[in-house]
């Protein structure tokens, strides 16, 4: 596919048909996410597949801790809302509001998103990526291109992505299932499948513009 295209197309998919994607596909992805940079070319990422029992482990072991009340405790912390700076908290209040406007009323958006977020978006396989634990921030920085990287190269090969914050809420769950090292943060997942046709994957998230962005001195 055509650069521009791919970087267009790819979207945040909540809702995957139960199609596998072969070992193979996931193999070249990973392979092709490789050529991201790093600091000194220090490749710090790792990734680690779940699907079939290991997937099945860990939704079951989310369930459980979700019906407990469990507080969720992912490796990277999470910031309150009202500590985010002023323009990233004014973008994602719109990008909620745009969500509503989207299912047309609140019940039923909160509704769908909550459902298809507990059932990890429904996922065939999640691709959860690690660092080690005593990494800079620049390996934080190094992860996110290479996330980015292996997103771009699934859409190329016809396959739909999201990264979430949700599927690493409890990551004692994932390190079980998939026997991740201690000395490992748990980044990320990013869930990685076959689009359904289905309304909640009709969203589009709008961007700000260029020029609120963009500083030429
Ligand atoms: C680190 C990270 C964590 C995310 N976690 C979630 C999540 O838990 N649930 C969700 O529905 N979307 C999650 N998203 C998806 C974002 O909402 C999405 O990327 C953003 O709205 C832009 O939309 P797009 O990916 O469709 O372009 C996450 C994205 C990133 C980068």
């Amino acid at each position: 596919m055509d650069f521009k295209k791919v970087v267009q197309a790819r979207h945040s998919v909540r809702d995957f048909s139960d199609k596998k994607v072969s070992p193979q596909t996931i193999k070249n992805i990973v392979q092709l996410a490789q050529q991201a940079p790093s600091w000194v070319n220090s490749q710090p990422w790792k990734v680690y597949v779940a699907q079939g029992q290991s997937l099945q482990a860990i939704k079951t072991k989310f369930l459980e801790n979700e019906t407990a009340g469990k507080k969720a405790d992912p490796d990277f912390p999470t910031l309150h809302r009202e500590d985010w700076s002023e323009e990233t908290q004014a973008n994602m209040k719109q990008w909620r509001h745009e969500i509503v406007h989207y299912f047309e009323n609140f019940d039923e958006a909160h509704a769908t998103m909550t459902a298809a977020s507990d059932a990890l978006n429904y996922a065939p396989t999640i691709l959860y990526l690690t660092i080690p634990k005593n990494s800079s921030a620049w390996s934080v920085f190094d992860l996110g291109a290479f996330a980015q990287t292996l997103m771009l190269a699934a859409k190329d090969q016809g396959l739909d992505t999201i990264p979430t914050y949700n599927s690493v809420r409890y990551p004692a769950a994932v390190r079980n299932a998939l026997q991740i090292p201690d000395d490992e943060t748990l980044a990320v997942g990013i869930s990685l499948g076959y689009a359904k046709d289905t309304h909640i994957n009709g969203f589009r998230s709008k961007r700000v513009d260029v020029d609120d962005i963009l500083k030429f001195n």
